[in-house]
């Protein structure tokens, strides 16, 4: 059998590794990196329950406070590549204290060219008015002439993504642990009118203990019905997508039969070398399952990938409940899900607060910069 394995889009561009050191210690700082420090050490240990919007919140005002810029971190590496930009590791140090985050950079001229403006402002508002304990946290942004900058809590245990390469397949029991804490997270979405529309392995991490983080809010929208944007990942696109009927919540929970289906065969239900085959298979709706799959999971993926959005698991009048009372999570107590109380599969190894092994290596960033216009600059005031 012969199938191609999505491949990850490393692109090149983006500004050398600064290296400034810190220069935000106002009084106003320093007043808060108490605060910063001990959330900071319950944020990794394991209890996070309803703590989670307390603690973002007080580092979304530490950071307002503080006023920072990029010159208030020590860049380091990479730990992504994406479409207009990258995400590094990068150091904050106060108070003689180290602390370290995740910083996703956008190139404003990429932005621009990609037309993406609205998307962008869009992964920035949502990001900042939701905290979720299977959602990376977004604590402050910030913009430059050339760039838009995301600081985000670092997840250090890498992607998904990689990890399903390295162990080819999950176990029935593995996937249902990553299922189940996805689940929630798009519930809460959903609750809250947020669509997701991204969802694949590259964007979903590991945080150290091996509990699911989604990232990535690129294309993530409030749509209180529809939208008719066409956005997304081939793979994992919905029928009424590529048909562009107009979509909305509807579209994660297809996009979920497609994880749960790629987690436990290693290849996604409808593969081909090009979009338009791939179009015309997720169209034609046949799934192969192959022979290991378990009764349960098959059953679920089948309620997931249905086209008629009438019929299709999640989309019902009981939502997501009818996903989590579906048999494949049966004896799942979801309150110890929301809890992390589930045991994780697998375990991250880490060996520093700021290792970046689990994260692929990316040649450094080349690429000089367009100066952009003053009309341009000013389509990002409100960043
Ligand atoms: N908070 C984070 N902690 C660690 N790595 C991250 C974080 N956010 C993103 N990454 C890494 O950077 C990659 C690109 O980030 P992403 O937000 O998905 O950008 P894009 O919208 O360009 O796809 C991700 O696939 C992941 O490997
Ligand atoms: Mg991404």
């Amino acid at each position: 059998m012969s199938f191609l394995f999505r491949k990850k889009e490393k692109k090149e561009t983006e500004e050398p590794a600064a290296t400034h050191v810190s220069s935000a210690t106002s009084s106003a700082v320093s007043a808060q990196s108490a605060a910063l420090a001990s959330l900071e050490e319950k944020s990794s240990s394991s209890s996070h329950a309803g703590a989670e919007d307390q603690e973002v919140l007080a580092i979304r005002n530490h950071f307002k406070a503080a006023g920072v810029s990029k010159r208030s971190f020590v860049l380091g590496t990479t730990l992504g590549t994406g479409t207009f930009g990258r995400v590094r590791i990068v150091t904050y140090s106060l108070n003689s204290k180290v602390y370290y985050y995740a910083l996703k950079m956008l190139k404003k001229s990429e932005i621009i060219r990609l037309k993406q403006v609205e998307h962008v402002k869009n992964e920035k508002n949502i990001l900042m008015m939701i905290a979720h304990p299977f959602i990376v946290s977004l604590y402050a942004t910030f913009q430059d002439e050339r760039a838009l900058y995301m600081l985000m809590e670092f997840v250090i245990g890498g992607e998904l993504f990689s990890l399903l390469r390295r162990m080819n397949r999950f176990s029935n029991d593995h996937a249902r642990f990553y299922a189940a804490e996805l689940c929630l997270a798009f519930q809460y979405l959903h609750e809250r009118n947020i669509v997701y529309r991204d969802l694949k392995p590259e964007n979903l991490l590991l945080d150290k203990e091996g509990h699911l983080k989604v990232t990535d809010f690129g294309f993530a929208k409030v749509v209180p019905d529809r939208t008719w944007t066409l956005c997304g990942t081939p793979e994992y696109l919905a029928p009424e997508i590529i048909q562009s009927k107009g979509h909305g919540k509807d579209v994660d929970w297809w996009a979920f039969g497609i994880l749960i289906f790629e987690m436990l065969a290693s290849y996604a239900p409808f593969y081909a070398d090009t979009p338009f085959e791939i179009y015309q298979k997720i169209l034609a709706g046949r799934i192969e399952f192959p022979r290991h799959f378990d009764t349960h999971a098959k059953d679920l993926i089948r309620g997931l990938l249905t086209a008629d959005r009438t019929k299709r698991y999640g989309c019902l009048k009981e939502g997501a409940e009818q996903i989590k009372n579906h048999r494949w999570f049966k004896g799942i107590d979801w309150n110890d899900v929301y809890n992390r109380r589930l045991t994780p599969y697998y375990v991250p190894t880490v060996r520093t607060p700021s290792d970046t092994s689990n994260f692929e290596q990316y040649p450094e960033s080349t690429g000089a910069d367009i100066p952009l216009s003053a009309e341009d600059q000013a389509l990002f005031v409100d960043f």
